[in-house]
């Protein structure tokens, strides 16, 4: 990591950012918004511990991403392009290296299909007997 560039003030210069952008998102501002109106500061610590123990496996977030999105009201599953998007631009203008990018990005979207899995997953679409081509 370290050798990408990427180090803890680059992790809460990351999360600062976005999340700063996330709010001033004409879709995704008003959703994060409505759950964590009053928590902000918790959300970017918390957010801070979670990229730092991915990116250096260090143990420090102990929380459950999947529990934490499925009371989110409004959480539809079209805001993950728009949320990985914006994630994208963000790292565009500031990531070290493009690895870097390359690497959250990878990690982002491999997050984000799995609670789209977990939170919105179908079984009745996958029915063969409804398949139509
Ligand atoms: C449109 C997509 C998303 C929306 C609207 C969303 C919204 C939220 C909200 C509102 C919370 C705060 C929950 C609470 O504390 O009450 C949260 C927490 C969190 N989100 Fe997301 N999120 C999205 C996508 C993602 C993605 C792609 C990732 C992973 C890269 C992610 C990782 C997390 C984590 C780690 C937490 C903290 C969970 C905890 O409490 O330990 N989210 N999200």
């Amino acid at each position: 990591m370290k050798a990408i560039g990427v180090d803890d003030a680059f992790i809460d210069r990351l999360v600062e950012t976005f999340y700063g952008r996330v709010l001033a998102h004409p879709d995704l501002g008003p959703v994060f918004d409505a759950r964590l109106s009053g928590r902000w500061p918790e959300h970017m610590e918390k957010m801070k511990s979670f990229w730092s123990a991915v990116a250096f496996r260090s143990g420090a977030y102990g929380g459950k991403p999947v529990q934490a999105h499925t009371g989110v009201s409004n959480l539809t599953p079209d805001l993950f392009p728009k949320w990985l998007a914006l994630f994208a631009a963000t790292l565009d203008d500031i990531a070290p290296s493009p690895e870097a990018k390359a690497w959250f990005m990878a990690t982002a979207e491999r997050i984000a299909k799995s609670l789209t899995l977990s939170l919105f997953y179908n079984p009745a679409l996958d029915d063969p007997a409804k398949k139509t081509g």
